[in-house]
C-alpha cells in the first residue's frame, strides 16, 4: 500500500506571535512528512496552539479538546489514529496538568520548545506521552528549519523579540513566554530576505514588547528596533513595515523619529494604555502615567500627523472606581483611536493582581466594557470616515468576497475593497476611497 502523506491540523488561539509559531511548527513538521489540512477530521496530528491571557481564552482549550476527542474516536472507528498536541501559553502555564486532565493529549509543548516538536511527535508515535515546557538556553529560532514552505502571501509576520520583563500585575506573559529575548539582526534580515524572495511585500515585526528589541549585531554592538527597521527597509521589494506590540516606556527617540522619515514604516502604531487613571496605572505596574502616554502620542503625531493609533484597554482592574473608569473614557475621547481591543479584567493564577482584595463585580465590568466599546466604535468609525475622499495607496492581498473584487490594506491597516483584476495582488495601487462601511472601506481605481 502506498504511503499517503500525513496530515496536520493546527488551530491557533491568542496573539499574532502564536500565529507565527503555528507557521513555524508546520515548517518544523514538514520534513517528517506532514502536510497541512484545514479539516480536523482529516488530520493524523492535531495541534492546538493556545492562549492563557484571560480565563475565557484558557477555557477554550478544554472545550476544544472535547471536540478533538470526538474526532479522534470517530477516526479510530475507521482504523485511523490521531495524535494530539497542546502548544502555546496554556501548555507553558499548565504543563503536566493538561496530560492529567485530558487523556486525549499526547504532547504538551511550550512556546520556547517548538524546535523539539518533531522529536516529540516521533516519541509519541511509540506511545510515549510527553511534556516539554523548559526554557532552554538554545535559540529555538536558530534550531527551527529556515522558512521556505507555506503559501504565497503578500504580508508576513516575523517574531523578532519574545518574552517580557515588565511584569504588569495583571499579565501572565512574563510567566508563559519568559524573560525578554531578542533575535539577532542578521537572523532577522536573512528571514525577511527569504520572505521577500517569495513575494512578501509587507512585514510586521512581532514581539510581546517589540520596541524593547535589542539584538546583538554580528559586528558587535546592539541594535534597537529603529535600526532594525531601517535595515529591513533597505530590502528593495519590501514596501511596508509595521511592528507590534509596543510598550509606552520603550518608545525611544530613534523610533519616534523613524515615523517621520522612513517612508516604508506605515503610519500605524499599536500602543496599549490599559487605563486612564494614574492610580490604576500604578497598581498595574505600567510604569507610565496617563499624561506621559498622551505626551508620547503628541511627540509621534508631531512627526507623523496622520498616525493611526491602536490600543488595548482593560476595565474592572481591582480597585477601579467609576471615577477611574471615567478617566479611561476621557483619555479615549482626547486621543481618538483608529482601532482598539478592550477587555474585562480577568484574574489570572499566579499574577499579583489576582490576589488583590477589591475585585470589581462582574456586572460593573460588563457595564463599563459596553460603555467603553461603544465609545471606541464611534472613534474607529470617525477615523474610517476621515479617509473617505482621500486617495490612498493600497497593498492588495487577495480576492474580495464578491467576484471581480480585490481586497487590500490602507497604510492605516484598514481593509479596502475595490473592483479590479487579480493581477493587483502583491502590488500597491492608488485608490480613491469612496465609502466607509462597518468594517471596511470601498474605493475605486482610476
Ligand atoms: N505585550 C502587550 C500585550 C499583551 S496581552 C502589551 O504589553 O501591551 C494583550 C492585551 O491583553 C494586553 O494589552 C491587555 O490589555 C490584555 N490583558 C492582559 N492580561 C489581561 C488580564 N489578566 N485580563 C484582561 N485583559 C488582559
Ligand atoms: Fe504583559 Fe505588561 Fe509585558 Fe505587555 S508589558 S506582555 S501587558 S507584562
Ligand atoms: Fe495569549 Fe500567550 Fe499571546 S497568553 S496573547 S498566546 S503571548
Amino acid at each position: 500500500m502506498a504511503m499517503s502523506p500525513k496530515k496536520l491540523h493546527i488551530k491557533t488561539f491568542g496573539c499574532q506571535m502564536n500565529a507565527y509559531d503555528s507557521e513555524r511548527m508546520a515548517e518544523a513538521l514538514a520534513p517528517a512528512g506532514f502536510e497541512l489540512t484545514e479539516a480536523m477530521d482529516d488530520a493524523d496530528l492535531v495541534i492546538l496552539n493556545t492562549c492563557h491571557i484571560r480565563e475565557k481564552a484558557a477555557e477554550k482549550v478544554y472545550s476544544e479538546l472535547g471536540r478533538v476527542r470526538l474526532t479522534k474516536e470517530a477516526r479510530k472507528a475507521h482504523g485511523r489514529d490521531t495524535m494530539v498536541a497542546v502548544a502555546g501559553c496554556v501548555a507553558q502555564a499548565e504543563g503536566e496538568e493538561i496530560i492529567a486532565r485530558a487523556p486525549v493529549v499526547d504532547i504538551v509543548v511550550g512556546p520556547q520548545s517548538l524546535h523539539r516538536l518533531a522529536d516529540l511527535v516521533a516519541k509519541a508515535s511509540t506511545g510515549k506521552r510527553s511534556v516539554e515546557t523548559e526554557f532552554p538556553a538554545q535559540d529555538k529560532f536558530a534550531a527551527l528549519p529556515q522558512r521556505a514552505t507555506g503559501k504565497r502571501q503578500t504580508s508576513a509576520f516575523v517574531t523578532v523579540q519574545e518574552g517580557c520583563d515588565k511584569f504588569c500585575t495583571f499579565c501572565v506573559v512574563p510567566y508563559t513566554r519568559g524573560a525578554e529575548y531578542s533575535r539577532s539582526p542578521s537572523e532577522i534580515v536573512a528571514e525577511v530576505e527569504r520572505l521577500a524572495a517569495r513575494g512578501v511585500r509587507e512585514v510586521t515585526l512581532l514581539g510581546q514588547n517589540v520596541n524593547a528589541y535589542h539584538g546583538d549585531a554580528a559586528g558587535g554592538g546592539t541594535w534597537g528596533l529603529a535600526r532594525l527597521l531601517r535595515r529591513l527597509g533597505e530590502i528593495p521589494s519590501i514596501a511596508r513595515l509595521r511592528f507590534t506590540t509596543s510598550h509606552p516606556r520603550d518608545m525611544d527617540d530613534d523610533l519616534i523619529a523613524l515615523f517621520g522619515d522612513d517612508e516604508k514604516l506605515m503610519p500605524y502604531l499599536h500602543l496599549p494604555f490599559q487605563a486612564g487613571s494614574d492610580r490604576i496605572l500604578g497598581a498595574m505596574n505600567r510604569k507610565h502615567t496617563a499624561e506621559e502616554y498622551e505626551g508620547l502620542i503628541e511627540r509621534i503625531r508631531a512627526v507623523r500627523p496622520d498616525l493611526a493609533l491602536s490600543t488595548d484597554v482593560i476595565v474592572g482592574f481591582p480597585g477601579e472606581t467609576d471615577a477611574d473608569f471615567e478617566d479611561t473614557l476621557s483619555l479615549v475621547r482626547r486621543v481618538g483611536f483608529a482601532q482598539a481591543f478592550s477587555f474585562k479584567y480577568s484574574a489570572r493564577p499566579g499574577t499579583p493582581a489576582a490576589k488583590l482584595e477589591d475585585q470589581v463585580p462582574e456586572a460593573a465590568k460588563k457595564e463599563r466594557l459596553a460603555a467603553l466599546q461603544a465609545l471606541l466604535e464611534e472613534s474607529r468609525h470617525a477615523f474610517d470616515r476621515s479617509v473617505v475622499g482621500r486617495r490612498l495607496p493600497v497593498l492588495f492581498e487577495g480576492k474580495g468576497r464578491k467576484p471581480g473584487q480585490v481586497t487590500g490594506r490602507s497604510p492605516y491597516l484598514q481593509a479596502v475593497h475595490v473592483e479590479g483584476p487579480e493581477a493587483l495582488i502583491g502590488h500597491i495601487a492608488e485608490v480613491d476611497i469612496r465609502a466607509a462601511g462597518p468594517n471596511s472601506l470601498t474605493g475605486v481605481m482610476n
